[in-house]
Parts: C-alpha cells; sequence; structure tokens
C-alpha cells in the first residue's frame, strides 16, 4: 500500500460489539471481538487517513494516530457517528450492532421471579450504516457482513438493500474472533474473493480495493 493512498481524508469506521442494557448489570449483545475494525482503523491511518473509530465494548489498544469514541449502545453508536460523519469522505460500518434492544431498562436488578419465566420486550434498533449511506451527501460507505450459510447471496442482497458501493463478507466459522479471516468484496462489479490471512493482511487488502474506488469515482 502506498503510503498516500488516503491522504487528506477523513474515514469514519465503527468495530466491536454493541450492547443493550436489561438491568444494570446485564444485557444483549452481539459477540464481536472488535479486531477486524481496528485493523481496518490502522490500515487507513498508515495509508494517510484521518480515522475517527466508534468503538463499542471490546478490550483492545487504541491505534496510534486515531481518535476513539467510546460507546456502549446501538444509540449512543448511532449518536457519535452522526455527529462525525459530516466531514467524512469514507464511512465503514464493521460494527455488529445489536438488532434489537430491551422495550424498557429495569433500573435496579431484576429478582429471580420463583420458578416462572421471563419475557423481554424488544425494539428494533436503528440501522446505523443504512441510515448514513442514505443521507442526501453520504460518504463512501463500505458495509460488513457475517453470514453462517449463502454468503454471496446475503451479502449482494445486503449491499444492494443498504445501498452500498462496497461490502465485505465473510462466514462467521471463518473470522470471528481470531487472527485471521477469509472475506469477499462485492461490489456493483460482482464479488471478488481475498486470500485467506491476518486480519491486519486483509485489512489491507480492503483499503487498497476501496482507495481504487475512489480514485474511479474522481
Ligand atoms: O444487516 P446486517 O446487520 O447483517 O448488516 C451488517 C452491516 O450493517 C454492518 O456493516 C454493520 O456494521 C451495519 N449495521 C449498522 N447498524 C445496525 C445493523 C447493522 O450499522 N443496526
Amino acid at each position: 500500500l502506498s503510503p498516500g493512498l488516503l491522504a487528506g481524508r477523513h474515514v469514519l469506521i465503527t468495530a466491536g460489539p454493541t450492547l443493550e442494557a436489561i438491568d444494570p448489570v446485564r444485557g444483549i449483545t452481539n459477540i464481536s471481538s472488535g479486531k477486524m475494525g481496528f485493523a481496518l482503523a490502522r490500515a487507513c491511518r498508515r495509508v494517510g487517513a484521518r480515522v475517527t473509530l466508534v468503538a463499542g465494548p471490546v478490550s483492545l489498544a487504541t491505534p496510534r494516530g486515531v481518535e476513539r469514541i467510546d460507546v456502549v449502545s446501538a444509540a449512543q453508536m448511532r449518536d457519535a457517528v452522526l455527529r462525525a460523519v459530516g466531514d467524512a469522505g469514507v464511512f465503514i460500518g464493521v460494527a455488529a450492532v445489536a438488532d434489537y434492544r430491551p422495550a424498557e431498562v429495569s433500573e435496579h436488578k431484576i429478582k429471580k421471579s420463583g420458578g416462572s419465566g421471563l419475557a423481554l420486550e424488544l425494539v428494533q434498533n436503528p440501522d446505523i450504516l443504512a441510515e448514513v449511506a442514505a443521507l442526501p451527501n453520504p460518504p463512501f460507505c463500505v458495509g460488513f457482513a457475517a453470514e453462517s450459510r449463502n454468503l454471496d447471496e446475503y451479502a449482494s442482497a445486503k449491499r444492494l438493500k443498504k445501498r452500498l458501493p462496497l461490502l465485505v463478507g465473510n462466514l462467521i466459522q471463518d473470522g470471528m474472533g481470531g487472527e485471521s479471516n477469509r472475506v469477499v468484496l462485492y461490489d456493483e462489479l460482482g464479488r471478488h474473493p481475498l486470500p485467506a490471512a491476518s486480519k491486519d493482511e486483509i485489512a489491507g487488502g480492503i483499503v487498497a480495493h476501496l482507495a481504487a474506488m475512489l480514485a474511479n469515482k474522481q
């Protein structure tokens, strides 16, 4: 990757899971280490971008030179993204945002009810990426799709539904939690598989592809 590939660009990235509180000590979350999003933040920074990283609850060190905003819930992630997106030329949604949150958060710890079950009412969270992609003057939007099967079909459908120029798909069993991954890039020209590699190398491949697409747009 050439050192100035994204010089002068502001890249906004979401990473990690979100946690939707049920009560003060419990919540609903997705399993996500945040490693892929942090690797992308490093890769973008390395090629000269200004990087803002909105991170859900993860235990990862902040990449050098990257502005990090820590959030917990999807609502907080959305607020942070909408505040920062104004001057971003690129938005990469890597976060595993919880699709639902409890309709109400209990102020106090919920007690066992003595034998009977507990029903939680859930409401849907906003889709941050779809919302950014639908802005009047949107940044170049990149989405991620982690699927357990039918990757080509589901990933291509997601790219079109959310109106994204580029979507990165992977099978959950290939990437989750580990240091390596195997991804396929989907754009209007079709599918572009990248070789299985470390998350840092894959981030480099994604950045190269997205920089080429940005260069073609101008
Ligand atoms: O539809 P699905 O959740 O699989 O889409 C994944 C992509 O959408 C990821 O890029 C993820 O960061 C983004 N997303 C989002 N807000 C949501 C759900 C997903 O930004 N509420």
